[in-house]
Parts: C-alpha cells; sequence; structure tokens
C-alpha cells in the first residue's frame, strides 16, 4: 500500500506562505522575498534547478539526494485550489510532477494535461475521494499531500499521513498561512526518524507511530 506523505518548507515561526501572497500582488508586504528565504534551500538543488529549467549548476549532496528520492517516489499528488493557482501561472509548461495531480477545488474544470506526465484533475468530492483516486494512480509509488496549509489540514484530521517531512527554514514570516491550525483529536503521534543539517534549512522527518 501507498505511503501518504507531506513534504513541505516550513518558516521558524510556523507559516507555509507569507500573508498576502497572491501573484497579482507581487510586491504585497515583501512576500516575494520571504518566500525565496523560504525555498532557498531547495532552488539551488541540482535536481530542482533541472526540473525547474533553471540550467546546469547546483548542489549535489544528501540534501540534493533527498530531493530526488522525494520526487522518484512520488506517483500522484494532492494539493489545494490555491497551491494550483499559483502554479499554473509560474510552473515551467512542463509542471514539475509527471503524476497525476488531484486539485481539491469547488470549482468544476475539465483535467489540464500538461507536457512530461502531468495532468491535473479537479476533484468536487472532498479529500477521501481525491486520496482513493490518488491510491488507484500511485500503485506502488506513494502519495504526496503537495499543500497548501488547508489540504494538508484536512488529511491530518483524516487520520491518514504516514509520514512529515519538514525543511525548517531560519526565516520569521509573522503571519500568513499556519500550518499546525484547526486539527482536531485524536490528532496523529509521530516520533523522529531522522534529522539532516543543509546550510539553508533543517530536514526534519517524523513518521506515525
Ligand atoms: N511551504 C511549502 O512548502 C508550500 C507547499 C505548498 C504550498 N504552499 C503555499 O501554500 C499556500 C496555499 O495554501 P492554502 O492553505 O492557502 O490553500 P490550499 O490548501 O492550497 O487551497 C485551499 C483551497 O482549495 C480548495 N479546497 C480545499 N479543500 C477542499 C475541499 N475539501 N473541497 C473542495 N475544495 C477544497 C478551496 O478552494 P476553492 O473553494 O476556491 O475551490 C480552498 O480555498 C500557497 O501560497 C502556496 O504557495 C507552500
Amino acid at each position: 500500500m501507498s505511503t501518504v506523505f507531506v513534504n513541505i518548507a516550513l518558516s521558524l515561526d510556523g507559516y507555509m506562505a507569507p500573508e498576502g501572497m497572491t501573484m497579482e500582488d507581487p510586491g504585497y508586504k515583501n512576500w516575494g522575498e520571504k518566500w525565496g528565504k523560504l525555498m532557498a534551500w531547495l532552488l539551488n538543488q541540482q535536481y530542482m534547478r533541472e526540473k525547474l529549467n533553471f540550467g546546469p549548476g547546483g548542489e549535489t549532496g544528501p540534501v540534493n539526494d533527498m530531493v530526488r528520492h522525494t520526487f522518484e517516489r512520488t506517483g500522484a499528488n494532492i494539493m489545494g485550489k490555491r497551491m494550483f493557482d499559483q502554479g499554473e501561472v509560474s510552473w515551467p509548461e512542463e509542471a514539475p510532477f509527471h503524476t497525476p495531480v488531484y486539485v481539491l477545488t469547488h470549482e468544476k474544470r475539465d483535467p489540464w494535461v500538461r507536457p512530461g506526465g502531468t495532468t491535473f484533475y479537479f476533484i468536487n468530492e472532498g479529500p477521501e475521494h481525491a486520496l482513493a483516486l490518488a491510491r488507484e494512480a500511485a500503485k506502488s509509488r506513494d502519495i504526496r499531500i503537495s499543500g497548501g496549509a488547508d489540504v494538508i489540514q484536512q488529511y491530518l484530521n483524516l487520520g491518514v499521513v504516514d509520514e512529515l517531512e519538514i525543511a525548517l527554514a531560519p526565516v520569521f514570516f509573522g503571519s500568513g498561512r499556519r500550518l499546525f491550525e484547526n486539527l482536531s483529536e485524536p490528532r496523529t503521534q509521530f516520533h523522529i526518524d531522522t534529522v539532516l543539517d543543509g546550510p539553508n534549512a533543517t530536514h526534519l522527518r517524523y513518521v506515525r507511530q
């Protein structure tokens, strides 16, 4: 059975996204600068640069290996509509997933097929239905709950998240989209599996007890 995992970057004060992060207003409260600091550990990894068409170069080593492993293990992604909306205007034409992506939304929309194996399916029937579709598509590979905070919270509340991978970046946002809120009882218990030091983030991996 597929493992269901979360792999995200978090500010030191617990935010997944800075306040006002919208593509319509790139200057709002300097969100771009904050986002850059949150993602600095990722965007210069060789594997990621290749995926985003940033050109050759980039860091190699344990963090790069971890990023590669994350993408290679993933057979299906699930995300929220706000994450999708931002990606739709900023991902390269070959969106960096190469799997089916199930977008939780109230909007009715036909699947959006991208070159390179990524198809976005717009799911109106809730998180359990999206997870069932993702399990079928992923086969023996794993399912990544890609974000944002709203969607991760729903899957944590369903008790189906097996692994929580957090890149804790040394930046304070002060406000924005908090990851750990709206969580209901009983909460899943995790234990620490691994900790990896990097120059721009500490990589924490928790596994369900
Ligand atoms: N730090 C990281 O690693 C990381 C990773 C991923 C994303 N992010 C950031 O996180 C932010 C987005 O997170 P977010 O929490 O604001 O939003 P989100 O989880 O991406 O999307 C929430 C939206 O998805 C739709 N939705 C969610 N659950 C649904 C359900 N059960 N049924 C129907 N529709 C549902 C609703 O939109 P509609 O009602 O409009 O359909 C809802 O407003 C973005 O800024 C993104 O860049 C950060």
